[in-house]
């Protein structure tokens, strides 16, 4: 599809004519929230360019590449000014990371007037790869683990569920997909609670869900609330209730999940990573960056992030792609695929379950993430 052509065409660019190319540093703007509420999402996120970096060299295709990294603490308005400055000051050739869809919709508009390409490494939801031609999204979305989420109950016998998410973007996403698909299993939602993003308070939404006595409660939260609605929900005894907790991977988030104590044991999410995924790629993938953060383990952000890189460095050495490679907008994953260098591009297709992200993807898509059961490992 045209957009499509539109991604490829900007990130061929950075190959070749664009004025900064003539710099002898190709400088890349990582904006990350590194403080406050979603700070996890911004130390994987870096944790995970700089293991790429240090594993795959600086110097792609010859010219050294320099990330600048800038905290926008998880506000839209800090994160748009730092955009500007880095694309008009600092003259970078792409901009990445953007932790939240509040700031991926306010910079989008950014990278369309300046035409700078904009790689998507957390931000998830599904709006976001239409609000601009220059994004691309190495991230989820979220009506793809909804939607598993919603299958997996309906296939295990629960007809009501109650949903509880974060009240924007990616909560709404998810909340749709998520009731959508238990009624088309023949079940109901019979009550959509929502949290606000900014310091949410879980106890009355979890009390009102408790009342409700559904068979299952569905919980989004953004990376980095998952410890705190565990703490509540076991606090209120939900555990003990009989009321089946499932939720998207956010909540169970590998970063947070061994903190979480023992409620969250037999939790069951359907994500598109686990740090526990038994393929070598992933073993060496965990191993390697616990090297490298010793006190930290890598969670789906860690491995949006290190993704993004690989598009990166693959589209700034591919200078011309063949026409067939721009001509298959319609697979999601076969889309990415040329974006990946050899044989690693099957292995990390089979890692994250096929949920490789596409501008055309709407919903979710085939061989989407599954539901697993939270262990302890
Ligand atoms: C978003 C942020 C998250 O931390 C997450 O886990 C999912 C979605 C977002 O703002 O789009």
């Amino acid at each position: 599809m045209h957009t499509r052509r539109i991604i490829i065409a900007a990130l061929l660019s950075l190959a070749s004519a664009a004025p900064a190319i003539a710099q002898e540093t190709l400088k890349i703007g990582l904006i990350l929230p590194m403080t406050g509420q979603q700070q996890s999402t911004g130390k994987q996120i870096d944790a995970a360019v700089r293991l790429f970096m240090a594993q795959n060299g600086d110097t792609p295709t010859g010219k050294k590449i320099e990330i600048l990294l800038r905290d926008d603490a998880g506000v839209p308005d800090t994160a748009k000014r730092l955009a500007q400055e880095l694309i008009v000051k600092d003259k970078v050739i792409a901009i990445a990371g953007f932790g939240l869809t509040p700031i991926a919709m306010a910079i989008a508009p950014l990278a369309t007037q300046a035409k700078v390409p904009m790689i998507v490494m957390a931000a998830a939801t599904s709006v976001i790869t239409t609000a601009s031609p220059f994004v691309v999204r190495t991230s989820q979305v979220l009506p793809q683990p909804a939607a598993a989420m919603a299958k997996w109950a309906a296939d295990n016998g629960i007809k009501s569920a109650v949903t509880l998410v974060a009240d924007y973007g990616p909560g709404i996403d998810a909340e749709t997909w998520f009731t959508k698909g238990m009624k088309d299993g023949g079940g109901d939602v019979t009550a959509q609670l929502r949290t606000p993003l900014a310091a949410p308070d879980f106890a009355p939404v979890l009390q009102r869900a408790a009342d409700a006595k559904p068979q299952a409660l569905f919980a989004f939260v953004p990376s980095g609330q998952g410890a705190a609605l565990a703490k509540q929900f076991a606090e209120r005894g939900l555990d003990k209730s009989g009321i089946r907790f499932i939720a998207t991977g956010d909540v169970t988030d590998d970063d947070q999940l061994n903190g979480m104590g023992n409620a969250m044991l037999d939790v069951v999410t359907a994500g598109f990573y686990s740090a526990a995924h038994p393929s070598e790629t992933n073993k060496k993938f965990v191993a390697a960056f616990k090297v490298a953060n010793p006190s930290m383990r890598p969670n789906f952000m860690a491995v949006a992030g290190y993704d993004g890189m690989e598009l990166l460095y693959a589209a700034l050495r591919k200078r011309k792609p063949a026409r067939a490679d721009i001509d298959r907008p319609r697979n999601a994953r076969r889309g990415a695929q040329h974006l990946y260098p050899q044989s690693r591009a099957g292995e990390r297709r089979t890692l994250q379950r096929g949920i490789r992200h596409h501008p055309d993807d709407e919903g979710p898509g085939q061989g989407g993430p599954q539901a697993v059961t939270t262990r302890r490992c």
